[in-house]
């Protein structure tokens, strides 16, 4: 048996840990950093616990408060030229997926320079990075453990993918408190991202022994609690477990990459900026359909995780359970699976699946252009 598995972690979490910022920075040894959150979390009164730990602590910082929700190359570029003569030794992403890689981004930019598309895809960021300090307030992206940031290339209208080492998050804060607030529909797309990410590092075709036990542990966390969680995101036990889940997968996907779901919704986010939890979401279903041959085996321990009754079953009665409860998962949690429903009417089938067979990656199943097509039709 050969295989790789790299990681380099350092998770902190517990009730009220975010809290610690502030302390955490210093021991980390920075003194000023540049503080990035979304305007929701500053309207509802969420990000000041790490602003306010941080003044605590006497950590100087500025802040980047109007992060998007796809966060776009150019105004990313404007936040590092605004603040790049102030001696920032760090950068602080609170928030979704969206302010933790743009942290990431912003930190690339510190040590690289100029212009984000020049480091989109492996081997690219040659000088390193700043320091990331990651508090996730979704159980969604894991972006608080992963190498990538996901950036929209605003000229373009895609999605690029910056990867290194050096971004993987020098802490990571998870605190189930922050999640207490969290709106119920981002709620639910990002903790169906978060499944994505257990199933698709489960079923790629560059999983290996220690990854595929991580994917089952994040799928055990996140499969019977998501309901829960949408439900009542102030319940913190149910909270804690899912943002465990989701750093579990967030530390697997680092390794094996995603499959077709990742590779359409990234096409998808960049060309029509739909938010990447919905678009994983909407996609998850026909792609389950679609992988399905390649790993029967995989699909029977994905139904018992999903709480179903898989023995004695045949193998496609087996998918056919799995595919009918992500159906229905997604209509418990209000999430559409067909993107009339949503207003996109006139998919550019043609444009998504070009851009999305660059992305195909690690799927288990050998994926054509055509193939692309025939999955965002049964969505459309
Ligand atoms: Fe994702």
């Amino acid at each position: 048996m050969t295989f790789e598995f790299r990681t380099s972690i350092n998770v902190k979490c517990g009730n009220g840990i975010v809290d610690s910022l502030g302390t955490e920075v210093l021991k980390l040894g920075h003194n000023r950093v540049l503080f990035v959150t979304d305007p929701g979390l500053v309207k509802a009164d969420i990000s000041a616990r790490g602003t306010d730990s941080l003044k605590a602590a006497g950590v100087e910082f500025e802040v980047y408060d109007t992060i998007e929700p796809n966060p776009r190359d150019n105004s990313l570029e404007a936040v590092w030229e605004r603040v790049k003569d102030q001696n920032i030794e760090a950068i602080v992403g609170f928030g979704g997926g969206s302010a933790m890689d743009g942290a990431k981004a912003i930190a690339v930019l510190a040590r690289n320079g100029g212009r984000l598309s020049a480091y989109d895809g492996p081997g690219k960021i040659t000088n390193g990075a700043l320091p990331v300090i990651a508090i996730p307030t979704t159980a969604g992206t894991g972006s608080e453990v992963t190498s990538n940031a996901a950036i929209t290339d605003a000229a373009r209208h895609q999605k690029m993918s910056l990867r290194s080492p050096s971004i993987i998050p020098s802490l990571a804060l998870l605190d189930p408190d922050l999640l207490a607030t969290l709106p119920v529909k981002i709620a639910a797309e990002s903790s169906m991202d978060a499944i994505t990410h257990g199933f698709e590092s489960y079923i790629s075709n560059r999983a290996n022994t220690l990854s595929e036990g991580l994917s089952v542990q994040s799928l055990e966390y996140l499969c019977p609690n998501i309901r829960p969680f949408v439900a009542n995101r102030a319940d913190s036990v149910v909270a804690k477990k899912m943002l465990v889940g989701s750093m579990f997968a967030g530390t697997v996907i680092g390794n094996t990459g995603t499959g077709n779901v990742h590779a359409l919704a990234r096409a998808l986010g960049g060309i029509y900026d739909l938010p990447h939890g919905l678009a994983c979401s909407m996609m998850f279903p026909y792609v389950a359909r679609f992988n399905f041959i390649a790993c029967p085996g995989k699909y029977k321990v994905f139904a018992r995780l999903l709480g179903l009754q898989p023995d004695g079953r045949s193998d496609s009665a087996v998918c056919d359970m799995v595919v009918d409860e992500l159906f229905r998962l997604c209509a418990d949690l209000g999430i559409p699976t067909r993107f009339s429903e949503i207003g996109l009417d006139d998919l550019n089938i043609e444009a998504v699946s070009e851009v999305a067979i660059g992305n195909s990656g690690p799927n288990p199943r050998t994926t054509t252009r055509a193939d692309l097509e025939y999955l965002l039709r049964q969505a459309a």
